[in-house]
């Protein structure tokens, strides 16, 4: 059987860092509040000038260096964004550009912070089905462009990053094993922006609603991303014919300390087998999965033939998983 395997991970996160200290000097907040609601320390953020194409191709091209491939040699872009560059062409279009990546393909995924995981499952299924053999998935995000640093209950969350895999169709054993995509519009208005797509478009009134902004109902958001990841983790192991003690690292979507505890416990993993690192990042969206799996490889926590799970819920709503052999 072809596989989809991944042969080099790389991320990329812009230099300025703004502190929970920082955010206090503007905002009604306290380090304290946000460390202890979140566990958040600190997030990335970008500068001007600086946009999601840009993280994206810093981050692809660390991952074809550590692949050793050529971006002649790649046959899909995917890239999973809400904050793409422009409402279109695609973001994917601007790094397919970018890295010189010419007999590419190239889209978005617009799946929020379940956007990297959904972008996955699509290379993954072009390689299984033997119409691509090397894609470059990029998970990325500039959420501070769209947060409204006058709301304290959503702006302390996000940050900005990349990260991205590069995919080679693989014979054995080792690569992605299953991917599961589940989504619930019917609760879309608890976590959405929304202005400024085409149904309420820049006018007096929607800037004075600062409908450009992302809005979010935390306390239900919590509720249903606990439920979601557990269930959509399960359902990835099951089909596997695996079992928590099978993990050798888990991955969540970095959103909230406290949801990644809740969703580890239902989940039956052990705090060794989960891989955190929302206290220097934030929620960077899209971003998180890969960003995390590349600190870990690039770590040396990640031994061939181990068992990771990834596991993400966003805006949508979505979630998602997929369960690798590294
Ligand atoms: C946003 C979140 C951290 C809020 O934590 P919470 O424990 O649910 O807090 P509540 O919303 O109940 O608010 C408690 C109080 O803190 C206040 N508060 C909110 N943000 C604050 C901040 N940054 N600083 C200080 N106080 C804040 C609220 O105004 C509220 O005050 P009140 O009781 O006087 O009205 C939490 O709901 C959460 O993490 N939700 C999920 C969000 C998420 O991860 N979304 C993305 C999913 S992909």
């Amino acid at each position: 059987m072809i596989r989809a395997r991944i042969t080099g991970t790389g991320s990329y996160v812009p230099e300025k860092v703004l502190t929970n200290l920082d955010i206090e000097k503007f905002l009604d907040t306290s380090d304290e509040w946000i460390r202890t609601r979140t566990g958040i320390s600190e997030r990335h953020v970008v500068a001007d000038g600086e946009y999601t194409s840009d993280l994206a191709t810093n981050a692809a091209r660390r991952a074809l260096e550590m692949a050793g491939v050529d971006a002649k040699e790649i046959d899909l872009v995917v890239v999973g964004t809400i904050t793409g560059d422009y409402p279109w062409p695609a973001t994917a279009c601007v790094v397919q550009r970018n890295l010189e990546a010419l007999n590419a393909g190239a889209f978005d995924v617009s799946a929020a912070c379940s956007g990297f995981l959904y972008a996955l499952s699509c290379a993954v299924d072009r390689i299984e089905a033997g119409r691509a053999k090397k894609a470059v998935v990029i998970g990325a995000e500039t959420l501070t462009r769209i947060i409204d640093w006058e709301d304290r209950n959503t702006c302390v969350l996000f940050g900005d990053a990349a990260g991205a895999v590069v995919l080679e169709a693989s014979e054995g054993e080792h690569g992605v094993l299953s991917t599961h995509l589940h989504a619930d519009g019917t609760q879309l208005e608890l976590l959405y922006q929304p202005g400024f797509g085409t149904r309420l478009m820049p006018s007096e009134e929607t800037l004075a609603k600062r409908d450009y902004f992302l809005k979010m109902q935390g306390n239900e958001v919590f509720k249903v991303a606990v439920r979601s990841l557990t269930e959509v983790a399960n359902i990835a192991l099951k089909a596997n014919s695996m079992t928590a003690a099978d993990v050798d690292l888990f991955i969540p979507h970095q959103a909230n300390i406290r949801i990644l505890d809740a969703t580890s416990k239902r989940i039956g993993l052990k705090e060794n087998q989960v891989y955190i690192n929302v206290d220097r990042f934030g929620n960077t969206s899209a971003a998180t999965i890969p960003l995390a799996l590349d600190e870990a490889n690039r770590a040396g926590r990640l031994k061939s033939g181990d068992i990771v799970l990834l596991d993400a819920f966003g805006g949508g709503f979505t979630w998602a998983a997929a369960l690798l052999r590294w």
